[in-house]
């Protein structure tokens, strides 16, 4: 790789070096690339159910055109866009009991990809035998619809994680398009410090005054993937957040008003499951559900009713404000979007609060280069209530300063330590997971005052 440049001239924009090429490995899409062909392993969400009526929907993955349409059957599929016939897009067919039939001369296809009927043909044609159409895997689940974008023979299982079926919670899916590539988008899920300064310090607390406090920060590898790990004094708590990289392109987001301060709370789990999933290379779309249960949104500021096609029921996440209110409060879109339609790995200078960041391109190369060594993909083995454990969670625990320790060092020990308890452990495979974690983050919290007491 070419020496990164550090630029050292006053008023010097003419020596900077032009603008270098991307990292093609981790940010393209399309088939046959690095980052493209990992994703196609693993279920990726494309739209909402709600946007597939009887009426088919154009889309568009992996920077292939399709449609997804539902059979008058109930049955979900993705095909691929322009039928075999002469090209006409099947977002204008019709959707029968047996698949879709093109409405330029009625050419039927079937979900699988089967051309079922040829009608303009004489009988006794066997075009419709030797043919098939493009055709992925598709499924329903909760509100989003999945494809597998892979070979077909290595078709995963779909995973459940934990968070899908939580005591209480109401998921509620959204999706929003973002028009830059998908790595960005997806890389600031490890970028805990723009918290402090985008959704706090810069224009007004997006939040709570709380996450505008510089946190000790910590990065940790899970068996699904990686997390990061904040921690804060918040007068006399200490709060503890860590957010879940699922990989490849799958991550969870704690409580997002959380305000370190309204409640003490152990291990409280989930606010947002969303996928960056790529449109192509200059355009993604972030999509999953927010959840809503008592537990997350205790001070009862979320909306489902906000959440849905294109919104979200938080600031900044989206292209539709006015340019103006963009520029006055910019939020995660328009930071994210603005690095340029393929953020230049080449131009950054990377820093401490980078970590995360560094730490997940470096777990996407290590499962790009598995995959192209025909080793198994990175994956959890462990289960809890028949679902996989997630490690998302907001904690919030009554430890006030010592004058005999240093705080910094106190707060960044609990963080640690509670990361042992919610990460390591194995407790983690038994289906009372989340009592135990939380009865031993309890105690914990015990004898740290104890110990202070002494
Ligand atoms: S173009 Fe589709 S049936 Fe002719
Ligand atoms: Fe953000």
């Amino acid at each position: 790789m070419a020496k990164k440049q550090f630029l050292k001239v006053s008023y010097g924009g003419y020596y900077q070096e032009p603008v270098p090429p991307e990292t093609a490995d981790l940010t393209h899409v399309e088939k046959g690339s690095r980052a493209g062909e990992l994703l196609r392993r693993y279920w990726q969400p494309v739209c909402l159910s709600e946007e597939v009526t009887e009426l088919p929907k154009r889309e568009r993955m992996f920077g292939e055109d399709l449609v997804v349409f539902r059979t008058t059957e109930n049955k979900v599929a993705i095909v691929h866009r322009h039928c075999p016939h002469r090209g006409t897009s099947l977002e204008f067919g019709l959707c029968e009991k047996d698949g879709i039939r093109c409405c330029y001369h009625g050419w039927l296809i079937a979900p699988d990809g089967t051309i079922l009927e040829t009608p303009g043909d004489p009988p006794g044609s066997t075009l419709k035998d030797r043919l098939m159409h493009g055709a992925y895997p598709a499924m329903e689940y909760k509100g989003l619809i999945f494809g597998y974008f892979g070979p077909p023979e290595e078709m995963p299982e779909f995973p459940v994680y934990d968070s899908y079926d939580y005591p209480g919670d109401m998921m509620r899916p959204y999706s929003l398009q973002y028009p830059c590539n998908w790595l960005q988008v997806h890389e600031n899920v490890m970028d805990p410090a723009h918290a402090v300064f985008l959704h706090t310090r810069i224009t007004y607390s997006h939040f709570a005054d709380a996450w505008g406090e510089l946190p000790e920060m910590d990065f940790v590898e899970t068996p699904t993937g990686m997390i990061y790990v904040t921690s804060r004094r918040w007068n006399e708590n200490v709060w503890v957040r860590s957010n879940d990289i699922i990989l490849p392109n799958q991550a969870q987001v704690g409580h997002i008003w959380e305000d370190g301060q309204q409640d003490l709370k152990e291990f409280s789990r989930v606010g947002i499951t969303r996928w960056t999933t790529p449109v192509d290379n200059e355009n993604c779309k972030v999509i999953g559900w927010r959840h809503f249960h008592p537990e997350v949104n205790s001070r009862g500021i979320g909306n489902p009713d906000l959440c849905g096609a294109e919104k979200v029921d938080f600031v900044g996440q989206d292209g539709y404000r006015t340019y103006e209110e963009r520029q006055r409060v910019p939020g995660d879109f328009d930071a994210q979007v603005s690095q340029r339609p393929i953020a230049r790995h080449a131009l950054e200078h990377l820093t401490y609060c980078d970590k995360g960041v560094v730490m997940l391109r470096r777990l996407l190369m290590r499962e790009i280069k598995k995959l192209e060594a025909q080793e198994p993909l990175s994956k959890s083995g462990v289960l809890s209530q028949g679902m996989i454990p997630t490690y998302c969670h907001d904690t919030v625990v009554e430890v006030p300063s010592k004058p005999q320790w240093d705080d910094d060092e106190l707060v960044r020990r609990i963080g640690s330590d509670l990361t042992k308890i919610i990460v390591e452990g194995d407790y983690h495979a038994t289906d009372d997971r989340l009592d135990q974690v939380r009865t031993r983050i309890q105690n914990y919290v015990k004898s740290v005052n104890a110990e202070a007491a002494e």
